[in-house]
């Protein structure tokens, strides 16, 4: 659409690139100083057990959470308590297309997204906690509102709150992201609130977390479609 030039709405290039790889973003926001879990990047074509190596030199403990590099929706996700389980997932997972995956220091924590909204300058949404009885937030709770519960306004201790609204915030113009976004976190019961990933290109649904974050903020869900689309205009250009 760039070299085409046909206006598109929300970031240009570089911002969703950085978005959609987890660990090009992860080492952003260690240099920004941004709690993140701490990670090793795997290659699927690496045997089994020097990837195992990796992550024990690199982790050192277990559970470990294990993600596609380039994924999303939760796809391809999963936890391992042992060795043992990282080995057999690893496994499953070498069958599937995705040639890089990050491998997490589990994190106990309950999911919580933030987003933001081009209302003449960006402005943060209030923060969305989702809670499931799933052993994470899987793709199937993504999917169907009756495995997971929304909290929106979250309800969150005040330092954290606090926290969480700055960082979203700060990723969001950091990473050069325009017009909307949203910025996941985890929320421990330590305080600790470390951001997973940001999605450049969230879901407009109706039913989605960036529209009910929207609603909580007063704005409605047509209002927040066109605010959406406007953001195609207000792009700086791409310059290669
Ligand atoms: N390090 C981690 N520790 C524990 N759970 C995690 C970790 N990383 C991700 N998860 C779980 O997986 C979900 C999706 O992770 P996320 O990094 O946002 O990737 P996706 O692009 O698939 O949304 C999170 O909401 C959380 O439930
Ligand atoms: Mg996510």
């Amino acid at each position: 659409m760039e070299q085409l030039g046909i206006p598109y709405t929300g970031s240009g290039v570089l911002a969703s690139a950085l978005g959609m790889h987890k660990p090009t973003f992860k080492t952003l926001l260690t240099a920004l100083n941004i709690d993140t879990p701490r990670s090793v990047t795997v290659l699927a074509d690496h045997s089994v057990e020097s990837t195992l190596t990796t992550v024990e030199l690199n982790l050192g403990c277990y559970p470990v959470f294990v993600k596609p590099a380039g994924g999303g929706g939760s796809l391809g996700a999963g936890i391992a308590r042992d060795a043992d389980e990282l080995a057999g997932l690893l496994r499953a997972r070498g069958k599937e297309q995705y040639a890089e995956y990050m491998v997490e220091e589990y994190i106990d924590g309950i999911p919580c997204t933030v987003g933001i909204l081009d209302q003449g300058r960006p402005a943060v949404l209030p923060p969305l906690t989702c809670e499931t009885d799933r052993v994470f937030y899987d793709y199937e709770a993504k999917h169907d509102r009756g495995l997971r519960r929304e909290t929106c306004p979250a309800e969150l201790p005040e330092g954290v709150e606090q926290r969480v609204v700055e960082t979203a915030l700060k990723v969001h113009q950091q990473i050069g992201a325009h017009g909307v976004s949203c910025v996941d976190f985890l929320i421990c019961p330590d305080g600790r609130s470390p951001v997973l990933e940001v999605n450049t290109v969230p879901s407009l649904s109706e039913q989605g977390s960036l529209a009910t974050m929207a609603t909580a903020a007063g704005v409605s869900y047509m209002e927040m479609i066109k605010r959406v689309l406007d953001t195609a205009f207000t792009k700086d250009a791409y310059v290669p």
